[in-house]
């Protein structure tokens, strides 16, 4: 029998460790993980056994890997991730994710996984030569979460298919190993939640600043497309000048920014980094010229991005001690998991002695 508790409220999250963090994975995620934290139990992880899935060109080497890692690191603690109430930790360091990802890729089935929008985008036409990593990486993601069984995770529009992948397989899971799971204790047969993906906030998909028909990220090209947490006052301000809008001024309510897109994303920013929603913005500044909402913006994003960037300069300064930090937060991850890959094992029949 398992000594594991029932299942109860637990936040997990992660971000791939692939250059630097952006406006998007601010607005999109950070921001909710940090308010969770007064909620709720959270997990934060850096997940670089994800990074690597993709060409080694794109993650740079091992050099460039570790670094990102620390830089991950610290921009989740500048941007007010909290090591004495949340863990913070870099995938690699807890074994539990790769060995309940190879369960899942047992369970996760072909045709799931061949749905997945973004191994289609990621892997382009040349899908032939994308990685099997980068193939079976939800099956990844599904195990980051479930390692812990947590049941909120909070990410960006874009993770949408993926959680709803690894509820599949949560349920998969329970369904196939039923009676093991009432035998090991578990009366509702429930061994891993069905997660809830918390996806709010007026800046769930921030779009690039270059083209609104595009996700704001890593991977594009222009430098100008995206605001980095790294990024100084004149950057972020000269980006978000040279914004693309079009010509015509804000409307008074949301449904005018309607077959706008760069107009509906420079708002959502104001209101995300604001603290407030698209109405309230529009009544401030409905009427107004890009000529004079853009140089607000800029001076709101300096204001909220600027300190991020210079409180990870700081952090980075001493790399031993954000060493120190996932050396730390790995431990008690690895304790989490611990039991629960322990009772995976002992529900599959893979035989510890
Ligand atoms: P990643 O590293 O691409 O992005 C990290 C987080 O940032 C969000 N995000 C955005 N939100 C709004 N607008 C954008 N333009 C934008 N770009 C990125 C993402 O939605 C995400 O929340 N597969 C995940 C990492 C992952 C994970 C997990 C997440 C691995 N295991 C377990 C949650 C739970 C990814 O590649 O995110």
């Amino acid at each position: 029998m398992s000594k594991l508790p029932a299942i109860s409220p637990r936040v997990f999250s992660g971000m791939q460790p692939t250059g630097a963090l952006h406006l998007g994975n601010y607005l999109g995620a950070l921001v909710q993980w940090v308010k969770m934290q007064d909620t709720h139990e959270c997990i934060y992880c850096v997940v670089d056994m994800h990074a690597i899935t993709q060409a080694r060109s794109v993650w740079g080497g091992p050099e460039e890997l570790r670094n990102a890692i620390r830089m991950s690191t610290a921009a989740y603690m500048a941007a007010g991730v909290d090591t004495k109430k949340s863990i913070i930790f870099n995938q690699s360091q807890v074994a539990a994710h790769a060995e309940l990802a190879w369960v899942f890729n047992c369970i996760a089935r072909m045709g799931w996984l061949n749905r997945m929008t973004q191994f289609k985008e990621k892997a382009g036409k040349d899908r032939e030569n994308a990685s099997t990593g980068l193939f079976i990486y939800p099956n990844l993601m599904a195990a980051d979460i479930l390692t812990y069984r947590a049941t909120h995770v909070p990410v960006g529009e874009d993770q949408k298919q993926h959680l709803e992948l690894a509820r599949d397989i949560a349920q998969k899971f329970n369904n196939d190993f039923h009676d093991e799971i009432v035998a090991e204790g578990f009366a509702d047969g429930d061994f891993f939640p069905l997660c809830e993906p918390v996806i709010t906030g007026p800046a769930t998909r921030v779009m690039s600043l270059r083209d609104g028909s595009r996700k704001m990220s890593k991977s594009e090209p222009s430098e100008m497309s995206r605001i980095n947490l790294t990024d100084d006052a004149d950057a972020i301000s000269n980006k978000v000048r040279k914004a693309r809008t079009d010509p015509d001024a804000l409307p008074s309510e949301p449904k005018g920014l309607e077959g706008r897109p760069e107009a509906q994303n420079l708002v959502g920013i104001y209101a995300a980094l604001s603290g407030t929603t698209p109405e309230a913005v529009l009544k401030d500044f409905g009427g107004a010229q890009f000529g004079k909402f853009k140089p607000a913006l800029a001076d709101l994003a300096v204001e909220k991005i600027g300190p991020i960037g210079a409180e990870m300069n700081r952090l980075l300064g001493d790399p031993a001690e954000i060493d120190r930090i996932l050396a730390d937060g790995s431990a008690r991850a690895r304790e989490i998991a611990a039991p629960v890959i322990d009772t995976v094992k002992d529900i599959v029949g893979l035989l510890r002695t």
